[in-house]
């Protein structure tokens, strides 16, 4: 493996999406082989700068714990814990926030998108950028894999990697985007838009726990068009391009192979091709998901242990950081 180091981080929205699975997380788990250390945060502190339910929060951090561990997020090759239960994260988010001048921030898309949806925002969602570098920084990390939509976040934790090394001394590694080479997968119900999780139709979006009568039942209420045989042509035929690149994403094929497949099925048809497809890939997620939520306890202990290894690395950085600072 390389030698570099890996952070990522996603909020504890619930269970996540084909889109989540396929834009981040099943390249999340092959990067467990890929580097030498390799973690993992469900960033609580980060869902907090919008308004959410304790109860439902604390459901939301395991379920997503076990969405993690049964998409093969292994606590043995990587670290995986609870942003919150490692306080070293919100003091360096402090001292990188000094650092950080208030025009900067403006214009992040994190900002620009929630706060205008609201009509305004805390100033938790607006420093909500400086608490992702102190994540990154935190750990001295190398390598952060992160969707396009986030790459102008990352570039500020760059900025603030290279503030603190002109202020206080050479530290922090500069760490790189390892961007997404994954196409968006689009939303079932308007193509033109992404899949997500807070679309309200309900029939627009796959989650890893639907079922495969779900999920046979939403793609074949895929917006497609007029013609009946399968192209791919994102830009003129963006519904049923969609079918195909997750065809060929959830079954490891190339576009092409895909294609060729589909020769002669007429959209209809295809649409239970894919359905197959996609059940074949998340069936076996699902089971594990529905084990591991029935047993709260350990996915409790195993968040214990994963904030525990995650500390160790982050309290020397830390103190080292105040250090530095006059502390
Ligand atoms: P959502 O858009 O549902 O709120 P998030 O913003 O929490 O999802 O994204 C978590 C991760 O999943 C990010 O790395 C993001 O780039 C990726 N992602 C989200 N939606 C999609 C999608 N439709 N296709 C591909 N990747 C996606
Ligand atoms: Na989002």
């Amino acid at each position: 493996p390389s030698s570099g180091r890996v952070f990522s981080g996603i909020q504890p929205t619930g269970v996540p999406h084909l889109g989540n699975y396929l834009g981040a997380l099943e390249s999340w788990v092959a990067m467990q082989g890929q580097y030498s250390s390799v973690l993992y945060s469900i960033v609580d502190l980060h869902s907090i700068t919008q308004a959410q339910d304790p109860q439902l929060l604390r459901h939301s951090i395991l379920d997503m714990a076990a969405s993690l561990l049964a998409c093969g997020i292994d606590p043995n090759r990587s670290i995986l814990f609870q942003q919150s239960q490692v306080s070293e994260h919100a003091e360096l988010s402090w001292i990188l926030g000094c650092l950080t001048s208030m025009p900067r921030l403006r214009h992040l898309p994190q900002w620009k998108m929630k706060s205008k949806q609201k009509n305004e925002g805390s100033v938790g969602l607006y420093t909500y950028p400086v608490l992702q570098a102190a994540d990154i920084l935190l750990y001295k990390s190398t390598h952060v894999p992160v969707g396009e939509d986030q790459v102008q976040h990352l570039e500020l934790a760059q900025d603030l990697a290279r503030i603190f090394n002109n202020q206080y001394g050479e530290f922090f590694p500069e760490p790189r985007a390892l961007l997404s080479t994954t196409r968006k997968v689009k939303s079932l119900r308007d193509p033109s838009s992404k899949m997500s999780k807070s679309d309200p139709q309900k029939l627009a979006t796959v989650f890893l726990t639907d079922t495969p009568e779900d999920i046979a039942f939403k793609i074949r209420r895929a917006v497609t068009d007029f013609t009946s045989e399968v192209t791919f042509d994102p830009e003129g035929r963006p519904g049923v391009s969609n079918l195909v690149s997750v065809h060929a994403a959830v079954s490891g094929q190339s576009v092409e192979e895909v294609v060729r497949l589909a020769r002669g099925l007429d959209t209809g048809q295809y649409k239970t091709l894919v359905a197959e497809a996609v059940v074949q890939k998340l069936e076996p997620i699902r089971l594990e998901i529905q084990r591991l939520r029935a047993d709260r306890g350990h996915l409790e202990s195993l968040l214990t242990q994963g904030a525990e290894r995650a500390r160790a690395l982050a309290a020397p950085v830390l103190r080292e950081v105040r250090q530095r600072v006059g502390f």
